[in-house]
């Protein structure tokens, strides 16, 4: 009988210290950071995000692109991902403080899409609420500043990729690749080392608003081997009314519609895009070492910091 009360501590006391270690001290050192700004107050980084950012979170969500991506940049001592391209430097706990929940993910079927957003094109480049109005609101065609050109032109020459390419771009020059996709759409599309997407001819610019609608639609029609499901239920089959609308889908080959129909992204679509291209980790943060081993810069010049790293 003696032993029960010793017996109860010990159990409480070895759940009271786990629950110390695992939840509160790590609660106390980074459970209230707060935005990092420079000496003027100017240049915050990270901002809260705009409310079709907020939705395309909870479509992300419900729709489990979490068990295929992670949102997290793990150190160079720790693995590859920053020679992978996929960021200038680690995440670190600020760069999620207004995600609720945060996304981090474990698992990588895809690739880690923390800096999908930077990787996007450099007029839609880390302008998620000027995106996500670009999208939102454009019931003209020409209010579209990027889909116009791409959809009215079918030369592939204009529309070589002018975003930093992903995994292994410097293997293959662009040009190159768009050109052999163009020619035998059939071709072996990524062998190892080559660039995951391949900028084909008709497709909009790798990683834009347009691309990621289409990729979403029809991740095939992008990438032949692509193991992920397309979310076709994320869009609408419809008549064409008058004109073509300006969001409509930029399909080819076997995912086009019929003659007079069209594929138009639904809100929740146009919701996930905004909260992909508002995916960006690319700011540099003060307690974070960027790609080449030097304290990030504390705040280059306001309002534009470029992707690549300072030297
Ligand atoms: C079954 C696993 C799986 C699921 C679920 C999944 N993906 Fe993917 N995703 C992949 C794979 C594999 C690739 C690489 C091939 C490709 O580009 O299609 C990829 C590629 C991507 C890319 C391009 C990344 C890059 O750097 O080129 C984006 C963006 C993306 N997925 C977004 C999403 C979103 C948004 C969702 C949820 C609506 C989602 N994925 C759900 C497997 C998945």
């Amino acid at each position: 009988m003696k032993g029960l009360a010793s017996l109860f501590l010990g159990i409480f006391g070895t759940f009271a210290f786990s629950w110390v270690g695992l939840t509160v001290i790590p609660n106390w050192q980074i459970g209230h950071l707060n935005p990092q700004s420079d000496e003027e107050g100017t240049d915050i980084y990270p901002q809260p995000q705009s409310g079709m950012a907020e939705r395309g979170a909870r479509v992300y969500a419900a729709n489990g692109c979490i068990y295929c991506h992670s949102q997290q940049l793990r150190a160079d001592y720790a693995a590859n991902d920053i020679e992978r391209k996929w960021g200038d430097r680690r995440s670190a706990p600020r760069d999620y403080i207004f995600d609720r929940p945060v996304f981090l993910g474990k698992m990588r079927m895809g690739q880690d899409l923390a800096n999908i957003g930077a990787r996007a094109p450099k007029e839609q480049e880390s302008a998620p609420p000027g995106g996500a109005a670009a999208v939102a609101a454009s019931p003209s065609p020409a209010t579209s500043p990027v889909k116009a050109p791409a959809a009215s032109s079918a030369s592939p020459a204009p529309k070589a990729p002018t975003s930093p390419a992903p995994v292994g771009a410097s293997a293959s020059p662009p040009s190159a690749a768009a050109t052999a996709a163009a020619g035998s759409p059939a071709a072996s599309p990524s062998p190892a080392g080559a660039p995951w997407p391949v900028q084909t001819a008709g497709e909009p610019p790798i990683y834009s608003t347009a691309w990621h609608h289409v990729h979403l639609y029809s991740p095939r029609s992008i990438n032949v081997d692509s193991n992920m499901p397309s979310y076709r239920f994320l869009y609408q089959n419809r008549r064409i009314s008058d004109a073509r609308s300006a969001d409509a889908l930029q399909l080819t080959g076997s995912d086009a519609p019929p003659e007079g129909w069209e594929i138009v992204p639904t809100f929740d679509a146009k919701c996930l895009v905004a909260y992909l291209m508002s995916l960006n980790q690319s700011h540099p943060l003060k307690d974070v070492r960027s790609a080449e081993g030097a304290p990030a810069a504390p705040a280059p010049a306001a309002g534009s910091p470029p992707p690549a790293s300072p030297k």
